[in-house]
């Protein structure tokens, strides 16, 4: 099976290591020449590294790279029996390529879209048979995250979502099936995470640093959201909360925060840009968090039962299984458990009444809790039973 990458930037760079590490032939294709330099190089440093470290041999570095071949011409990807599309976010481009590739590729050639915020079936409706089109949204950085999000559209056909979990599985990944809705799993469920802590720090409950140690002491987040925000960049993670916020019609859920939106236009970016919620340069000092376990304890159950209902609410939508809402949170941004799990041992009737009584406390629609929540409440389930 040969396998075509098209863009070749973070995504692209990153999916064409994994097939050709795989030991899959890989055509990467960017239409800009410097790009693939550009990617073939980084591949050589992060391999070097890694027989560096003695985690691979010099044969298998050679190998892998063996299996790619970069291509400034499109038409070299027509004996591709899947192409993974990682190029610039915008639906015309993806739809213009997409009609491209359908006029050189063979009639059963899957084309799949990396897409994080589009639908897969308006990406599909370009094609001649759009039943071949599916999202498979990988991430970053692709090599180290097991998950990979499986995205048929309505248009998309049993066989090319049976064919494209098994690929995803040869290439020892962990795929999720999710419905085409905005955010899929990942980015849906894992909102409230920056949000309610956004919202926390603006009711001045905490700062930010309180905030991301609750989360880290309490949750064993591997990361703080504020820490995680700057990793990200405010302006990146802003976008996709708006982008998720509007494809759901406005949900309140789904608000944006006004401190987030600041940071990111005062050009306080995080990490990439020296400051962000944090001061990244080198003799900044050190902010020291609150350490008081009663604060702390409420900000972390806050934002967890958050996340929970959110979880709960994802499954009650039938976006995906109780399994792969799980599977997602933890392969996709490295949760230390399953919100679902993590509901079960905190208590169904606890997630109910920490709602509840946050519903009260503010009588705003975000704070509602999940029909499923509350109807397994009343009939003593929990969830995987
Ligand atoms: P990037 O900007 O690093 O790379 C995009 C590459 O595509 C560039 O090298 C560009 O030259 C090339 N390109 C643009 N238009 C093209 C065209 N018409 N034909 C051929 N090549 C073209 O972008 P990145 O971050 O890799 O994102 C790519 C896609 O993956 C986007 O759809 C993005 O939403 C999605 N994505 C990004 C994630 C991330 O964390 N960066 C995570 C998951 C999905």
């Amino acid at each position: 099976m040969k396998i075509g990458v098209i863009g070749a930037g973070t995504m692209g760079s990153g999916i064409a290591q994994v097939a050709a590490t795989a030991n899959f032939q890989v055509h990467v294709f960017d239409k800009q020449p410097t790009a693939l330099e550009r990617s073939a190089q980084q591949l050589d440093k992060i391999l070097s590294r890694l027989v560096g470290k003695k985690r691979y041999s010099v044969e298998k570095k050679e190998g892998i790279q063996a299996n790619i071949n970069y291509s400034d011409s499109l038409s070299d990807l027509s004996d591709c029996n899947l192409i993974i599309e990682a190029i610039v976010e915008r639906l015309d481009i993806k739809q213009a390529l997409f009609k491209d590739l359908e006029k050189i590729v063979k009639e059963d050639t899957i084309l799949a879209s990396n897409t994080s915020s589009l639908s897969i079936a308006s990406i599909a409706s370009a094609l001649q048979n759009p039943n071949r089109c599916i999202g498979m949204h990988f991430f970053n950085p692709a090599p180290l995250m097991r998950l990979v999000e499986v995205i048929p559209a309505i248009q998309t056909s049993e066989e090319v979502i049976k064919k494209s979990i098994s690929v995803l599985k040869e290439w020892k990944k962990s795929p999720a099936l999710a419905k085409d809705t905005p955010g899929f799993i990942v980015n849906r469920v894992a909102r409230p995470f920056y949000g309610e802590a956004l919202r926390i720090y603006e009711e001045g409950i905490a700062d930010f640093a309180t905030i991301d140690w609750a989360m880290k002491h309490f949750g064993k987040f591997r990361m703080g959201p504020f820490e995680l925000m700057d990793f990200i960049g405010n302006d990146v993670n802003y976008i996709v909360t708006e982008t998720v916020f509007e494809a759901f019609y406005y949900d309140p859920r789904y608000k944006p925060s006004f401190t987030q939106k600041r940071f990111a236009e005062a050009g306080y970016l995080g990490r990439k840009s020296g400051k962000g919620f944090y001061n990244y340069a080198e003799n900044a000092t050190k902010v020291n968090p609150n350490t008081d376990e009663i604060v702390g304890n409420q900000i972390f159950e806050r934002i967890l039962v958050m996340l929970i209902n959110e979880a709960a609410d994802a499954l009650f939508m039938n976006i995906a299984t109780a399994n792969d809402i799980d599977l997602a949170m933890k392969g996709g941004v490295n949760y230390p458990k399953g919100l679902l799990k993590w509901a079960n041992q905190k208590g169904i009737d606890w997630c109910v009444a920490q709602m509840d009584s946050l519903y009260d406390t503010y009588r705003e629609d975000r704070y509602r809790c999940s029909p499923l929540l509350r109807k397994m409440a009343n009939e003593n389930e929990i969830f995987f039973d």
